[in-house]
């Protein structure tokens, strides 16, 4: 099931990010972070336990510009088709607030392109993305790629 988090769920959205942070495939969030941006995120739950299986966040940056990050699927849950189910629900969120164009910095462009996101150079985000990834642990050395999606036929 796909809903939206409540502050009840960033200590699970915590530990999900943070075993994939330690392996430097996601970048790590801190806990007060999260609960500062809980409103952000999506979640797939457990129907059974109601244990939190997979997160994504979308954080609008412009008028016209989101960006997906820190989505994860626990391991023993992958390719059954939650992380594609989580963004399509994040890209139908920023579509409903008006957003045109969403990016993401991930490692995992094969999985992005299958969600229409093309590479894009860095360097045509805005400057407004820049004040973020100053405070980002892999700044300025980021060897993140860059994607981008065009939302409602823009
Ligand atoms: C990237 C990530 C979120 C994908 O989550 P996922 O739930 O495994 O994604 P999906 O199941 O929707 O799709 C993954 C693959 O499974 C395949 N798949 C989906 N449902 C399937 C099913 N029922 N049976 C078999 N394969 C399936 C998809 O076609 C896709 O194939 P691909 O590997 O060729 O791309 C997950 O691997 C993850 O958490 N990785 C670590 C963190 C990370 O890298 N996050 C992204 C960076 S921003």
């Amino acid at each position: 099931m796909i809903r939206k988090a409540t502050v009840r769920d960033v200590k699970a959205i915590h530990r999900l990010l943070k075993k994939y942070a330690d392996r430097g495939e996601l970048l790590p969030r801190a806990l007060g972070e999260l609960y500062g941006d809980v409103r952000e995120f999506c979640l797939f739950e457990d129907e059974c336990d109601g244990s939190i299986i997979g997160c994504c966040g979308v954080h609008v940056y412009w008028e016209d510009l989101a960006e997906i990050r820190s989505l994860a699927v626990c391991e023993k849950h992958q390719r059954e088709g939650i992380g594609s189910g989580l963004i399509t629900a994040a890209l139908g969120e920023a579509s409903e607030l008006g957003i045109t164009r969403v990016f993401t910095l991930t490692y995992r462009c094969d999985f992005f392109e299958k969600h229409g996101f093309r590479i894009v150079d860095k360097l045509t985000l805005p400057q407004k993305v820049w004040a973020d990834c100053i405070k980002c642990v892999k700044f300025p050395d980021c060897d993140e790629i860059a994607m981008l999606k065009c939302l409602g036929g823009v």
